[in-house]
């Protein structure tokens, strides 16, 4: 069976990988991680996902993960030995394994998982085609969204009333109406002289990869851009609203709660980016839908 799991120094299949049950991870959500889009066995924005799972760790003073050098050949070694082309990485760091005790404890190893999925991009361009619904949902997560650590039961949460409810996604509100991002993706809207407005960096929001080439490849084309927070009013009164992640990677939002967004189907201003990102994607990785 090819080894779909890293777990500390050794590859194995994912059944039969274990971490203890005294990881800080399992017990504390001591823990960070990053999710990477894999193109035919290459990874999208690399560099960006390093560097925000260092950053993480630094936030939480989690020291002694190997460097970015060396969790790239874990990676490429993880994603050879599974023999996926297109797929999902997933890369955890705890703090180590430590008898259950609050404080930091001394003299612990981080705990390194990385897993090997299939994910198939392709079903994408279906969804990106018709658009999703998203319901909006109060954001009850703690206040440091900023990071991209394995307490993720708000976003849990959400995630399962969305479903419940038929929508793909969440977008989170706070109290005073502000939409910070959505359960696992950041959230945008096109104001009506198309402006792509997205949540500015801060505590409230995760720093998304995908935000940031969204960003960067919107600039490039000429969008006038704002990073600045938006209301669930605006939102509704949008002409287009869109979300972008690792696995979207960009999808037009056509429902937010009980009505259309614009005129129900994806708009221009999302179906341009898209055409941009997937390009990028092929620039990057040389992968074609
Ligand atoms: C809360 C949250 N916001 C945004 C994103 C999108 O981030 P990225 O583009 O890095 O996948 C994620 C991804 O999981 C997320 O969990």
């Amino acid at each position: 069976m090819p080894a779909t799991a890293y777990v500390n120094g050794r590859y194995l299949p994912l059944a039969g990988a274990r971490l203890p049950v005294e990881d800080r991870g399992t017990q504390f959500a001591d823990a960070v991680y990053e999710v990477v889009a894999m193109f035919g066995g290459r990874p999208l924005d690399w560099e960006a996902h390093c560097w925000r799972l260092r950053r993480g760790l630094a936030a939480l003073f989690i020291e002694g993960a190997p460097s970015d050098a060396a969790l790239g050949r874990i990676a490429q070694t993880l994603w050879r030995r599974s023999r996926l082309a297109d797929g999902l990485l997933y890369i955890q760091v705890s703090r180590g394994t430590a008898r259950r005790d609050h404080g930091f404890p001394e003299g612990v190893r981080p705990n390194l998982v990385m897993t090997a999925r299939p994910f198939d991009f392709r079903k994408r361009l279906a969804q990106q085609q018709g658009g999703v619904a998203v319901v909006s949902l109060p954001d009850q997560r703690w206040k440091r969204c900023d990071l991209k650590t394995t307490g993720l039961l708000g976003a849990v949460l959400a995630k399962a009333e969305a479903r419940r409810l038929g929508a793909f996604e969440a977008m989170f509100h706070l109290e005073d109406g502000t939409v910070t991002e959505g359960a696992s993706t950041n959230m945008w809207l096109v104001t009506p002289s198309g402006t792509l407005v997205t949540h500015p960096l801060s505590a409230k929001i995760l720093p998304g990869v995908m935000r940031d080439t969204v960003l960067r490849l919107a600039r490039e084309a000429q969008f006038a851009v704002a990073e600045r927070p938006f209301t669930l009013d605006e939102a509704r009164a949008a002409p287009e609203l869109f979300l972008t992640s690792t696995t979207g990677p960009l999808l037009p939002v056509t429902r937010l709660d009980d009505a259309p967004v614009g005129t129900g189907k994806p708009g221009p201003a999302a179906t341009r980016l898209a055409t941009l990102l997937w390009a990028e994607i092929a620039r990057q990785t040389g992968w074609t839908p």
